[in-house]
């Protein structure tokens, strides 16, 4: 489903971001991508939704080879992909409502469809009642859920998280991640890097540790290893 082989990045300014990364993740499996700052997490997301391509290696997700894919077909590529970042990226002035249907308007779905649509996955992350409300009229885990209805309104069969939880207190950490284990109960895809140690020794799931560049640890029911 998601196979990178000998990946390697280095980005214009020299820096070797990724440095021979080979991995597999099957449909359905909840992957945590762990290590310190700096050491190739967001790049290593980047290339599953081709936000940067690889220098050199490939990324075959779905049986479509991400490095080769013409950039007229991305758009195509980030429908079926959802992603979810640390800063929530809604739109100001669009609505709660407006800011889930934005992706589906996108794909010209009919009125009725998109209504239904919203409407169900503003119930799943329980924000039903706020459909009207403008983002800064609602608190960081509210904003995180609405990006999160926002990333699986399409149905992806993959949602990818870079620190989804980092600009959060760990009451509301702890609800995106049930919410995101929720989500992968039906059998989505979900690789989410983060630094919540507490959470990922917790949760018990594959934890791939990246340092400079590199896969380092690759665990099935893995933890944070990291002090601090
Ligand atoms: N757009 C970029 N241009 C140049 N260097 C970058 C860019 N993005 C990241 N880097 C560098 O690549 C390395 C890996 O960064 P990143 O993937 O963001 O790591 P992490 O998410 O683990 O903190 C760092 O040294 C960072 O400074
Ligand atoms: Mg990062």
């Amino acid at each position: 489903m998601i196979e990178m082989k000998d990946v390697y990045k280095t980005y214009p300014n020299g820096v070797i971001a990724l440095n021979g990364i080979s991995v597999r993740i099957k449909q359905g499996e909840f992957v945590y991508v762990v290590g310190p700052s700096g050491a190739g997490k967001s790049t290593f997301i980047k290339m599953m939704y081709r936000e940067e391509k690889p220098t050199s290696g490939s990324i075959v997700i779905n049986g479509v080879n991400l490095a080769k894919l013409k950039d007229s077909r991305v758009p195509l590529l980030r429908r079926h992909i959802g992603v979810v970042f640390q800063d929530f990226k809604l739109l100001p002035k669009l609505t709660v409502y407006e800011n889930v249907a934005f992706a589906l308007e996108v794909i010209e779905e009919s009125p009725k469809v998109i209504k239904k649509k919203v409407m169900e996955v503003l119930d799943l992350v329980g924000l039903k009642n706020k459909a009207r409300f403008y983002p800064n009229e609602l608190s960081g885990g509210e904003q995180q859920r609405v990006s999160i209805a926002r990333s699986i309104v399409n149905s992806p069969k993959i949602v990818i998280a870079d620190e989804p939880t980092g600009n959060l207190d760990p009451e509301n950490s702890w609800g995106i991640m049930e919410l995101f284990e929720q989500i992968n109960d039906r059998g989505t895809t979900i690789v989410m890097a983060t630094h919540n140690r507490e959470i990922v020794n917790t949760m018990k799931k594959r934890v791939i540790a990246i340092e400079s560049g590199k896969i380092v640890r690759d665990e099935a029911r893995g933890e944070y290893g990291y002090e601090a």
